[in-house]
């Protein structure tokens, strides 16, 4: 069954080259009206786990929404105390992804992946494909898919943690590999934020998979940087990743490539954000420049703007974007909210619109806020307990 990918990888693989070979094809896009973003999804990450889907209207704005439920349960990782956590219930970016019309959300509660496919004519529709997969390890958080090799590749950081990954149709799901195992001696639930996965994504041109992993400076613990060549992974049973501790960082977190460079961006909430570049050659990464950002308590997120080639990042306990070069991490603007909320989590950028999630604290209700970084200002506050989110929600994805 697994490796039935293999093939459906060498086909999506030729026909990735054969649609680059029609350049007439991407010029008539490029006449297409302005692109625009649809929607925006999150995880209610509620005992039930659902997918929040909000449609974005012309002037980037939301409103409505739907609810659809993944077919798995949420959870949230814990305190010192054994209490749940939240805000940042799950201690991650990414915790569902989009690609193309399809959807891919982690069930942390449940160990399972679930798939679906958005609706052409109304893109908060959301139909399950199949039944969630089970994964190899313990407490998902993060999901990456590729295009290119019809994959998708999960993050788990409980007692059984790593990265798994399987090919996909537009059925749904195959068979999960076997797990490339992380020893974080976690447990299920993990404790957290600290020790712990904190996103899995794929290098632009899709050869790698990359994953965050948070040390906890406390116990002497350093954090790392994994690559996986997907060639690895289909070439060796057992694929190996090559793992590295890039000087200066301790607690990598959120993180976006940075298009046409071999480098990737990456928040650090031990003290801002920094740039990362990856060797080619050796897979290992390495510290290119570092920010420490003044007043940050938790910078955990990052999202890449191609309309200002820079990058947002966001803190679960400052209600504040801060906006960085994505060249040498010199701070380029900071937008101060003042609608209330503690913090952002996950968010997104599409064009000049910036949309970040806030999952209130318990008193506060949860909150997305639309920001147009093209004058620096909130321009919507949209609540979102009306759609059964809370401060267990987590993650960001768009579908453009
Ligand atoms: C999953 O969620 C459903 C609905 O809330 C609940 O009935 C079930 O007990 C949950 N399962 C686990 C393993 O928590
Ligand atoms: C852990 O979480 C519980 C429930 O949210 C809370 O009451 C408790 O104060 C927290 N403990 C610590 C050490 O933060
Ligand atoms: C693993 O964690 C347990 C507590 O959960 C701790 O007692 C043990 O020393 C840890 N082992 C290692 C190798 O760090
Ligand atoms: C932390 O790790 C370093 C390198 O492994 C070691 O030299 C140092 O003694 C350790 N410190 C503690 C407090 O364990
Ligand atoms: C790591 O950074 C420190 C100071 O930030 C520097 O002194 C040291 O040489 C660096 N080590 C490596 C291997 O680059
Ligand atoms: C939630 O956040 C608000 C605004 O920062 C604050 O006033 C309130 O005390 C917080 N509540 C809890 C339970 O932390």
């Amino acid at each position: 069954m697994f490796f039935i990918g293999a093939k459906l990888f060498l086909a999506g693989a030729l026909l990735g080259l054969s649609a680059a070979a029609h350049p007439l094809e991407t010029e008539g896009e490029s006449c297409e009206a302005p692109h625009r973003a649809k929607a925006v999804y999150f995880l209610t990450n509620e005992d039930l786990n659902s997918v929040v889907s909000i449609p974005i209207n012309l002037d980037g704005t939301l409103s409505g929404g739907l609810t659809t439920p993944t077919g798995g349960n949420g959870s949230s990782t814990v305190n010192a105390t054994g209490g749940p956590n939240g805000p940042d219930a799950l201690g991650s970016q990414s915790a569902l992804t989009v690609l193309e019309n399809l959807l891919f959300a982690v069930n942390p509660g449940s160990n399972t992946l679930s798939m679906m496919k958005i609706s052409e004519a109304d893109p908060t529709v959301l139909t399950l494909l199949g039944e969630p997969a089970p994964l190899p390890g313990q407490f998902p958080v993060t999901v990456a898919a590729s295009n290119k090799n019809s994959l998708v590749c999960v993050g788990t950081t409980g007692a059984i943690a790593g990265i798994s990954c399987a090919s996909y149709t537009s059925q749904g799901l195959g068979e999960m590999s076997p797990l490339i195992s992380f020893n974080l001696n976690q447990t299920s639930p993990p404790s957290g934020p600290l020790n712990g996965v904190a996103q899995t994504f794929f290098s632009e041109d899709e050869t790698r998979l990359f994953t965050t992993v948070k040390g906890d400076p406390a116990s002497n613990n350093t954090g790392f940087v994994s690559v996986l060549p997907i060639e690895n992974f289909y070439v060796y049973s057992g694929a190996h990743d090559i793992r590295s501790s890039p000087n200066g960082t301790a607690v990598l977190f959120g993180s976006t490539v940075i298009p046409g460079t071999s480098t990737i961006f990456s928040a650090d909430p031990s003290f801002g954000a920094a740039i990362l570049q990856l060797n080619p050659f050796t897979d290992e990464v390495s510290l290119v420049s570092k920010q420490i950002i003044a007043g940050q308590q938790a910078t955990c997120w990052a999202a890449y703007s191609k309309e200002r080639q820079s990058v947002f990042v966001t803190d679960g306990a400052v209600n504040r974007l801060v906006e960085l070069s994505a060249v040498d991490t010199q701070i380029v603007s900071i937008v101060k909210l003042t609608n209330g909320d503690p913090g952002l989590i996950d968010l997104k950028v599409s064009g000049r619109y910036i949309y970040a999630l806030s999952p209130g604290n318990g008193t506060n209700p949860a909150a997305v806020t639309v920001v147009d970084s093209f004058i620096g200002r909130q321009i919507q506050h949209f609540l979102v307990d009306g759609l059964g989110a809370s401060k267990s929600s987590q993650g960001m994805a768009l579908l453009e």
